[in-house]
């Protein structure tokens, strides 16, 4: 609808100017004010007069009746004056020669942009801290990154996913001191992550009664940081182990990261930064560490430099965003974290802004809310996470008993059932709205009906099995003929301004709502309108064409999100 509001949006201007003398309100200001009825029968595009009527210094349904005068081109709209509302109706034959046509054509490219060619977006996403599970916690950085990378690919730009571990802090030393006291070389391979797990929850609670071990693993991050060979060799080892376990997560998700970049990379990369702050007189000392005073922007102090000269948290960010755009030169840098984090991005943002980078407005933080189960808040340190391989392994195990159960004749029904179960958990997630915090309902993620991750791919199956008996498509002669199918071709040509929209905001939410009002649609359509069964031949092309397209919408929505479309379910 992008190009045709954008055609209603000039003839507006025209018919502004010539029936309001001196008038002078842009295309685009009105192309702007054009919305969506809740209902279609007030028309499928309507242009309420409100807000001319003080502009323009009349009253809002004379406004409406001398727009409706003007020369809308009767192949596209009719437009009618109702009260203070311009409603337009879309022809049929703008429907299927403009919009379906141009599904069927572009295909897979249906609902993409090109104004990203040539820019660089490098966004930095899932950098779980390795020594601590990946748990549920993790699911929002992962899969919204990877989302917003999707959508930034579909929109033109180059996109630059990295993985910046948390792989550098107190925390290893930590692990360290636990696998010093209480560990085996044994356990640890044969348990893996979950070894590791068990000895990062043992520290904890023995520190609980023995302070001192803190002390005892900052000493060990110390000598990390002296790269002393026996604890960088314990240090490696975790990492590979956590990398590993993590890829599994990864590879469930059809990830993949064009770097893994974290926090150790630029441990010693700070000189050139701590100068730049040295020289703009940035830097104070307050208990021996060095920190930016922020105060005079209401936040507390950005701590810098430790008081034994180490980098901290926010030091690095500096130097890996300088670091990326000197390497990658990216028009835009997104960081997707939880909400948590909203205060560090803020304070480093300014430090950066105030050693002189004019780039600061490149980097766009994008948070998140927090994720509970059944409402009961996680907590690493104690023990009390959902491990986002369990939550996998549980779903898809369900999934598995209703296919088993209801398609036992399925094939690649293991592969399938990680498709719907592991796309059901992403759905789950992506389609509450990015900053709000979500209590996590399995079985309710896992139904086939409602607004659901197997309900959209269960729809998109559906399109692929009419389209699998139906043989080839002629679709030279489309005619509408049902109100359904009109109404679903309106949802397919609403498809590219909710992409926009999804990049402009950096929100998923927004492709999984509208996979499920496109699912929606397509299953009324499917109810009332005969498909394969149609007589008139016309009506059976137009109806397979509308399943055609349909799949693909529903396929490259999925796709966007993160989630793989099953054929057979
Ligand atoms: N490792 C951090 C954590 O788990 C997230 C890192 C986000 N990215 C960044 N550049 N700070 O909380």
């Amino acid at each position: 609808m992008i190009a045709l509001k954008k055609q209603l949006g000039e003839i507006l201007e025209k018919a502004v100017a010539a029936s309001f003398e001196g008038a002078a309100i842009t295309a685009d200001e009105l192309c702007e004010m054009l919305e969506y009825p809740p209902d279609s029968s007030m028309g499928d595009i309507a242009f309420p007069c409100f807000k001319l009527s003080r502009t323009l210094r009349c009253a809002p349904p004379i406004i409406a009746q001398k727009l409706a005068a003007a020369e809308f081109d009767s192949d596209v709209v009719t437009a009618s004056a109702a009260g203070p509302y311009l409603n337009f109706k879309i022809s049929e034959k703008y429907l299927t020669e403009k919009v379906l046509a141009s599904v069927l054509s572009n295909g897979e490219k249906y609902g993409s942009f090109d104004f990203g060619e040539g820019k660089t977006v490098v966004l930095d996403y899932s950098s779980p801290n390795t020594s601590k599970p990946f748990h549920i916690g993790h699911l929002g950085t992962t899969v919204i990154g990877h989302c917003l990378k999707l959508l930034h690919e579909f929109a033109g730009y180059k996109c630059i996913g990295i993985n910046h571990l948390g792989d550098w802090g107190t925390q290893n030393g930590k692990q360290i001191v636990a696998f010093k006291r209480w560990g085996n070389k044994e356990e640890v391979e044969e348990k893996g992550c979950d070894g590791l797990v068990e000895l990062y929850v043992k520290f904890h609670e023995e520190a609980e009664k023995d302070p001192s071990l803190n002390d005892e693993a900052r000493a060990e991050f110390k000598k990390m940081e002296m790269h002393d060979p026996e604890n960088i060799a314990l240090w490696k080892w975790f990492l590979d182990i956590s990398l590993k376990e993590y890829k599994v997560t990864y590879d469930q998700l059809g990830i993949t990261f064009d770097h893994y970049m974290g926090e150790s990379f630029f441990s010693d990369k700070m000189d050139a930064q701590i100068q730049i702050m040295r020289d703009k007189d940035l830097l104070k000392l307050d208990d021996g560490a060095s920190i930016v005073d922020l105060s005079e922007y209401n936040m507390p102090p950005c701590l810098i430099l430790k008081r034994d000269g180490a980098s901290l948290y926010p030091s690095r960010d500096i130097s890996a965003a300088v670091y990326r755009k000197n390497n990658f030169d990216f028009s835009k840098c997104i960081y997707v974290t939880s909400a948590g984090q909203s205060l560090h991005f803020a304070q480093w943002f300014k430090v950066m802004e105030l050693m002189g980078y004019d780039w600061v407005d490149q980097l766009v933080h994008v948070p998140y809310g927090t994720v509970s189960i059944g409402g009961e808040k996680l907590a690493t340190r104690t023990g009390n996470v959902v491990l986002l391989k369990h939550l996998f392994a549980q779903a898809i195990e369900k999934v598995s008993a209703v296919i088993n159960e209801k398609n036992p004749d399925l094939a690649n029904k293991e592969e399938v059932s990680e498709a719907v179960g592991v796309g059901a958990v992403v759905f789950h997630y992506l389609f509450n709205t990015r900053i709000k915090d979500i209590s996590f309902v399995l079985e309710d993620a896992l139904s086939f009906e409602g607004s659901t991750g197997p309900y959209v791919q269960y729809t998109y199956a559906r399109t692929c099995s009419i389209l699998a008996k139906a043989g080839k498509i002629d679709a030279s002669a489309l005619k509408i003929t049902a109100e359904d199918e009109s109404e679903i071709i309106k949802v397919l040509a609403r498809f590219p301004e909710r992409v926009l929209a999804a990049i402009e905001d950096y929100e998923p939410s927004y492709i999984a709502r509208y996979a499920i009002e496109l699912a929606t649609a397509f299953n009324r359509f499917y109810h009332n309108c005969p498909i394969l069964s149609a007589e008139d031949e016309t009506v059976k092309n137009t109806r397979l064409a509308i399943t055609e397209a349909a799949g693909t919408v529903l396929k490259t929505a999925l796709r966007l999100i993160c989630m793989r479309a099953p054929e057979k379910i």
